[in-house]
Protein backbone atom coordinates (compact mmCIF):
# COMPACT_ATOMS: atom_id res chain seq x y z
CA UNK A 1 0.00 0.00 0.00
CA UNK A 2 1.74 3.24 -0.86
CA UNK A 3 -0.11 5.81 1.17
CA UNK A 4 2.27 8.92 0.33
CA UNK A 5 1.01 8.32 -3.36
CA UNK A 6 -3.01 7.72 -3.02
CA UNK A 7 -2.39 11.26 -0.52
CA UNK A 8 -0.66 13.03 -3.22
CA UNK A 9 -3.69 12.12 -6.16
CA UNK A 10 -6.28 13.30 -2.81
CA UNK A 11 -4.27 16.55 -2.44
CA UNK A 12 -4.31 17.17 -6.34
CA UNK A 13 -8.11 15.93 -6.57
CA UNK A 14 -8.92 18.89 -3.74
CA UNK A 15 -7.78 21.46 -6.10
CA UNK A 16 -10.89 20.47 -8.01
CA UNK A 17 -13.32 21.22 -5.22
CA UNK A 18 -16.49 23.53 -5.85
CA UNK A 19 -17.07 24.49 -2.95
CA UNK A 20 -18.71 27.96 -2.85
CA UNK A 21 -21.04 27.48 -0.02
CA UNK A 22 -19.16 25.81 2.90
CA UNK A 23 -15.86 27.05 1.38
CA UNK A 24 -14.51 23.50 3.08
CA UNK A 25 -12.62 21.71 0.22
CA UNK A 26 -12.13 18.08 0.32
CA UNK A 27 -9.99 15.87 -2.04
CA UNK A 28 -10.29 11.77 -2.04
CA UNK A 29 -8.54 8.95 -3.83
CA UNK A 30 -9.97 5.68 -4.54
CA UNK A 31 -7.52 2.81 -4.91
CA UNK A 32 -9.30 -0.18 -6.93
CA UNK A 33 -8.28 -3.63 -6.45
CA UNK A 34 -6.77 -3.91 -9.85
CA UNK A 35 -4.31 -1.06 -9.09
CA UNK A 36 -6.61 1.65 -10.55
CA UNK A 37 -6.65 5.26 -8.87
CA UNK A 38 -10.03 6.96 -8.69
CA UNK A 39 -10.16 10.53 -7.52
CA UNK A 40 -12.82 12.31 -6.47
CA UNK A 41 -13.81 16.35 -4.91
CA UNK A 42 -16.76 17.68 -3.38
CA UNK A 43 -19.10 19.23 -5.43
CA UNK A 44 -21.72 21.54 -4.14
CA UNK A 45 -25.12 23.10 -4.96
CA UNK A 46 -26.84 26.60 -4.22
CA UNK A 47 -29.67 24.06 -2.92
CA UNK A 48 -27.22 22.02 -0.87
CA UNK A 49 -28.99 18.44 -0.81
CA UNK A 50 -27.48 17.63 -4.40
CA UNK A 51 -24.11 18.33 -2.67
CA UNK A 52 -21.77 15.26 -3.37
CA UNK A 53 -18.97 14.42 -0.80
CA UNK A 54 -15.11 14.23 -2.67
CA UNK A 55 -15.60 10.51 -1.24
CA UNK A 56 -18.91 9.53 -3.10
CA UNK A 57 -17.41 11.31 -6.11
CA UNK A 58 -14.71 9.03 -6.51
CA UNK A 59 -17.00 5.68 -5.35
CA UNK A 60 -19.22 6.66 -8.00
CA UNK A 61 -16.82 7.55 -11.22
CA UNK A 62 -15.19 3.89 -10.34
CA UNK A 63 -18.32 2.05 -9.58
CA UNK A 64 -19.56 3.54 -13.43
CA UNK A 65 -16.56 2.53 -15.17
CA UNK A 66 -17.09 -1.46 -14.04
CA UNK A 67 -14.77 -1.55 -10.73
CA UNK A 68 -16.56 -3.29 -7.34
CA UNK A 69 -13.51 -4.40 -5.10
CA UNK A 70 -11.42 -1.96 -3.43
CA UNK A 71 -8.22 -1.78 -1.26
CA UNK A 72 -7.97 2.05 0.27
CA UNK A 73 -9.23 5.25 0.24
CA UNK A 74 -7.39 8.40 1.12
CA UNK A 75 -8.91 11.74 1.83
CA UNK A 76 -7.75 15.07 2.78
CA UNK A 77 -9.96 18.67 3.26
CA UNK A 78 -9.58 21.63 5.42
CA UNK A 79 -11.02 25.49 4.28
CA UNK A 80 -10.60 26.80 1.07
CA UNK A 81 -6.87 28.41 0.68
CA UNK A 82 -5.49 26.54 3.68
CA UNK A 83 -3.75 23.76 3.91
CA UNK A 84 -5.30 20.10 5.27
CA UNK A 85 -4.32 21.36 8.95
CA UNK A 86 -6.77 18.75 10.38
CA UNK A 87 -8.07 15.18 9.46
CA UNK A 88 -10.83 14.95 7.54
CA UNK A 89 -13.12 12.05 8.68
CA UNK A 90 -15.85 10.38 5.98
CA UNK A 91 -19.09 11.24 6.81
CA UNK A 92 -21.91 8.85 7.82
CA UNK A 93 -23.17 8.54 4.23
CA UNK A 94 -19.89 7.91 2.54
CA UNK A 95 -19.15 5.51 5.01
CA UNK A 96 -22.26 3.53 4.05
CA UNK A 97 -21.24 3.50 0.54
CA UNK A 98 -18.52 2.38 1.78
CA UNK A 99 -19.55 -0.67 3.32
CA UNK A 100 -21.87 -1.26 0.22
CA UNK A 101 -18.81 -2.46 -1.68
CA UNK A 102 -15.65 -2.57 0.51
CA UNK A 103 -14.32 -5.26 3.17
CA UNK A 104 -15.18 -4.11 6.71
CA UNK A 105 -11.91 -5.76 7.59
CA UNK A 106 -9.48 -5.09 5.06
CA UNK A 107 -10.45 -1.67 3.41
CA UNK A 108 -8.40 1.09 4.81
CA UNK A 109 -9.14 4.80 5.12
CA UNK A 110 -6.16 6.74 4.94
CA UNK A 111 -6.75 10.86 6.59
CA UNK A 112 -4.13 12.89 5.89
CA UNK A 113 -3.06 15.97 7.52
CA UNK A 114 0.03 18.59 6.95
CA UNK A 115 3.54 17.90 6.88
CA UNK A 116 2.42 14.08 5.48
CA UNK A 117 0.98 12.90 8.67
CA UNK A 118 -1.39 10.07 8.22
CA UNK A 119 -4.07 7.89 10.53
CA UNK A 120 -4.93 4.69 8.80
CA UNK A 121 -8.15 2.85 10.00
CA UNK A 122 -10.43 -0.07 8.90
CA UNK A 123 -13.47 0.17 7.86
CA UNK A 124 -14.92 -1.56 10.65
CA UNK A 125 -13.14 0.65 13.44
CA UNK A 126 -15.37 3.72 11.28
CA UNK A 127 -18.97 2.00 10.88
CA UNK A 128 -19.17 -0.52 13.12
CA UNK A 129 -22.53 -2.42 12.97
CA UNK A 130 -23.24 -1.36 9.47
CA UNK A 131 -26.48 -2.00 7.65
CA UNK A 132 -26.62 -4.32 4.95
CA UNK A 133 -28.88 -6.43 3.40
CA UNK A 134 -28.29 -9.59 1.59
CA UNK A 135 -27.76 -9.19 -2.07
CA UNK A 136 -29.29 -11.78 -4.23
N1 LIG B 1 -17.28 16.80 2.73
C1 LIG B 1 -16.65 15.86 1.97
O1 LIG B 1 -16.54 15.99 0.74
N2 LIG B 1 -16.14 14.77 2.59
C2 LIG B 1 -16.12 14.59 3.94
O2 LIG B 1 -15.58 13.61 4.41
C3 LIG B 1 -16.77 15.57 4.82
C4 LIG B 1 -17.48 16.68 4.15
C5 LIG B 1 -17.77 18.00 2.06
C6 LIG B 1 -19.25 18.16 1.98
C7 LIG B 1 -19.40 19.65 1.85
O3 LIG B 1 -19.21 20.03 0.49
C8 LIG B 1 -18.24 20.21 2.65
O4 LIG B 1 -17.33 19.14 2.78
C9 LIG B 1 -18.62 20.73 4.02
O5 LIG B 1 -19.37 19.80 4.71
Amino acid sequence: MDQENLLKTALEARKFAYAPYSHFTVGAALLAKDGTIYSGCNIENAAYGPSNCAERTAFFKAISEGKREFLAIAIVGGMEGSEATQYCPPCGVCRQVMAEFCNPEQFLIILGAKNQMFKEYKLKELLPLSFMLEKN
